[in-house]
Formats: C-alpha cells, structure tokens, sequence
C-alpha cells in the first residue's frame, strides 16, 4: 500500500495546526515534520515545542524528519511531544546504534534516513530495528528541489534487501515528489512519498495527494 506524506514544511506556518487538520481530511496517511537546526542543514525550521502543538489537530502518524546534528540528544523531546516515527541521518554527529536503541526504548518507531550522497549499504546492519528507511532524493534543506533520478538504484538495491531478510520495511523518499515522479519512485519499489510543493500547491490537496498514490 502506498502512503503519502506532506510535509509542513511547504505548509502555512502562521496557521499550522488548521493545515496539519486540513491534510488529515484530505487523506494523508503520514504528517512529514521537518525539523532542521541550521546546523546539521543551512536552513532552520522549528523544534519540539511546536510539534507538541500540531499534536492537538490530528491522530494521525506524525513522521518526525530530524535534520539535526544531534539527534540522540532530542529524541526525547520529540517522543513526548507526539512524535510517532522519529527518523534521523546516518550522517549526524550521533551515535547510529546508540541512538536507534534510545527511540525504541522512548516508544517509537525509528527511521534512518540516507543523503544523497551516502551509499544505502550504510543502513544495512541497522535493518532489524528500523521501520523506515528514508531516501533522499534531494539535499536536505529545502523544499522544491529538482528530483534525483539517479536515487532509484538505492531504493531498488534497498527493497531487494529488504525482501531478501523477509523484512516488512516502509521505504521513503523525500524530495521533488509530483506526479510526475510518484509513478518513478513507486517502481522503484518506494512505497511512503514524501511531498510538500506538490501537495501544499495543489488547487485540490486531497485530489493531488490520490494522483501521487496511483
Ligand atoms: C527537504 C525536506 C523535504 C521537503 C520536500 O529537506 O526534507 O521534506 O519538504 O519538499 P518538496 O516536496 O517540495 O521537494
Ligand atoms: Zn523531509
């Protein structure tokens, strides 16, 4: 089954909570949170605080995207503000195990997330504990970026694997997802779609948010 996540980050932010209810009613499956620390990425975003807030205007899964350098450190800040997956890069300063570990014993499901230079052999050993692997097919940062193509063998190589270990793995991808791109993705064997631009821009979110899922 395919899921679609928009991403606030191309939301209103002077009226987040009513956007975040607004996706939920229009069929989102998953609410993507970018939350970037001007650090780990050259752009800030917001943190847990607001994320607590949002809470309130929907049940729905609150994928958290931790653009930050030390993911370890705030996890928990994330859990109990409502976070239900917290995915973090491979590529911050945490320790990778370390840090899966404190999600899982925080209540949460944990997600790892490649940039797009980053092989996707990296997250390998780490397969057991995750219940998401996030692809990038932009660099993290910014929204409506240009789509990578050229991510696809990662998606491709990661489902085989996944399939091979038997593992039920949600495979995410996150940057420059239209319509255009969703059917791309999806082949590829992705099956969560990150979209802020498309979704956000859209005449009719709930219409475009059914086109991505095919
Ligand atoms: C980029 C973020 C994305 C971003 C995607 O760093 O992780 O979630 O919102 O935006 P679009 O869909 O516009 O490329
Ligand atoms: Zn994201």
């Amino acid at each position: 089954m395919i899921k679609i996540a928009p991403s606030v980050l191309s939301c209103d932010f002077s009226k987040m909570g009513e956007e975040v209810a607004r996706m939920d009613a229009c069929g989102a499956d998953f609410i993507h949170i970018d939350v970037m620390d001007g650090h780990f990425v050259p752009n800030i975003t917001f943190g847990a605080p607001v994320v607590k807030c949002i809470r309130k205007c929907t049940d729905k899964v609150f994928d958290c995207h931790l653009m930050i350098s030390d993911p370890l450190k705030y996890a928990e800040d994330f859990a109990k503000a409502g976070a239900d997956i917290i995915n973090f890069h491979i590529e911050s300063d945490s320790p990778t195990e370390e840090t899966i570990d404190k999600i899982l014993s925080l209540g949460c499901k944990a997600g790892l997330t490649v940039k797009p230079k980053t092989p996707v052999e990296e997250v390998y050993p780490y397969l057991d504990k995750l219940s998401m692997v996030l692809i990038m097919t932009v660099e993290p940062g910014f929204g409506g970026q240009k789509f990578m193509s050229d991510m696809m063998g990662k998606v491709s190589a990661l489902r085989a694997e996944a399939e091979s270990r038997g593992l039920e793995l949600d495979i995410q991808v996150d940057g420059g997802i239209s319509p255009e791109t969703a059917p791309v993705v999806i082949e590829a064997g992705a099956n969560v779609l990150v979209a802020g631009s498309a979704v956000f821009g859209a005449e009719n979110p709930a219409e475009m948010i059914a086109t991505l899922r095919g």
